[in-house]
């Protein structure tokens, strides 16, 4: 079927040039605006994954055809057994342009979904948590990738809704930045209009500690980290770094506790449980921020101390999939066992929070930024 041939070609010959013209573009430095770069990031990608979509099922069909041919070459076979193979291999070419089109078109269609915030509101129920904090609203923040943004006024936009929720407690799950802190330098002030009278506090996500870059050695990392949170605390934020502290009201109190980067595979597994809960009262209600859903399988629910919810980041949903009617689908889920939303085991609860930002791919389909607003209930 020449059209799937045609598409395959016109798809390569995209890609490389695409390629060829990054790669000039990189070799002399010509500046790109940045929403020129968005653009030209996701074309590329788009036609990355239709490409590793599609090539499969056409090294399928010409190998199969090739098989065919000599087949039916030592064979003699009558033309009806032709004419068969010739429909399968248009299938064949039908099925890989299909598989292609579908990611490109909706990657390209992403590029518009990266600034479709959405709320996600839950009402959690909890015994040990003190009546004063009966009615109590966390609203939580993560993986902002502050380098990835090309459009300020809709960053904008996207904050006002958190002053909008009325946060009592603003928690920020990590990933400020994409590699290095000074990305986090036009925010500032945006950041640090957020309110909410208990507080603002952070945690650090694996790619807060500047090591995703080839410039700085161990050292100058380190010195990037504690700049990066000298601007949290500008903005307002406390950073939590293996530690806890009591949010009160009055007589009662809670403890947010909050642990460096824990990832399972390779990422860092800087957080430490065991330092971080040090001195908890274990009858009262406690709240953990863990950058990385996977720490919480890995140790959080088998702790000694129990964390009654656990709030991540990290996954971002892979910024691609399908959450319709009670259906929710992304690549994501193949990777991670809890990666968008409120997620129960043993009494635990923990949400895994879609991000704010972007990183890689500068859009999102199906999988959209997220603001997650938490009312808590003493029962
Ligand atoms: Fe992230």
């Amino acid at each position: 079927m020449k059209i799937s041939k045609g598409l395959f070609w016109s798809l390569v010959v995209f890609f490389t040039s695409s390629f060829l013209f990054g790669a000039v573009v990189n070799w002399i430095e010509i500046p790109l605006s940045k929403v020129i770069e968005s653009w030209f990031r996701a074309f590329i990608f788009a036609c990355f994954v239709a490409l590793l979509m599609s090539t499969p099922i056409l090294l399928l069909r010409d190998i199969v055809g090739g098989v065919k041919k000599v087949y039916f070459r030592l064979t003699s076979k009558e033309e009806t057994s032709v004419k068969a193979f010739r429909s399968r291999r248009d299938f064949l070419s039908s099925a890989a342009v299909t598989v292609g089109a579908v990611p490109f078109t909706s990657l390209l269609a992403g590029i518009g979904g990266k600034y479709n915030y959405k709320i996600h509101n839950y009402e959690l129920t909890f015994a040990n948590l003190p009546k004063a904090f009966d009615g109590f609203k966390v609203v939580q923040l993560s993986d902002l990738h502050l380098g990835s943004f090309d459009d300020l006024d809709a960053v904008a936009e996207g904050l006002d809704l958190v002053n909008e929720q009325q946060p009592d407690l603003l928690l920020f799950t990590g990933d400020m930045v994409n590699n290095k802190s000074f990305e986090a330098d036009p925010f500032i002030s945006m950041l640090e209009k957020l309110k909410a009278p208990y507080g603002k506090y952070s945690v650090l996500g694996n790619h807060d500690y500047a090591t995703y870059n080839d410039d700085f050695d161990s050292e100058q990392a380190r010195a990037d980290v504690e700049c990066l949170i000298g601007l949290q605390e500008q903005m307002g934020f406390r950073n939590l770094r293996n530690e806890s502290i009591k949010i009160t009201s009055g007589d009662d109190y809670f403890q947010l506790v909050g642990v460096e980067n824990w990832g399972t595979g390779r990422f860092l597994k800087a957080g430490d449980l065991n330092r971080a809960s040090k001195g908890l009262n274990s009858d009262v209600f406690t709240l953990l921020m863990s950058h990385d859903p996977s720490h919480w399988e890995a140790e959080v629910i088998g702790h000694n101390h129990r964390f009654d919810l656990t709030l991540s980041g990290h996954t971002h949903g892979f910024q691609y999939g399908i959450e319709v009617a009670g259906i929710q689908w992304s690549p994501s889920k193949f990777r991670y066992p809890q990666w968008a939303g409120m997620y129960e085991k043993n009494e635990r609860l923990i949400n895994v929070n879609r991000g704010f930002g972007f990183l890689g791919y500068p859009g999102r389909f199906g999988i959209w930024p997220e603001i997650t607003v938490i009312t808590l209930k003493s029962a």
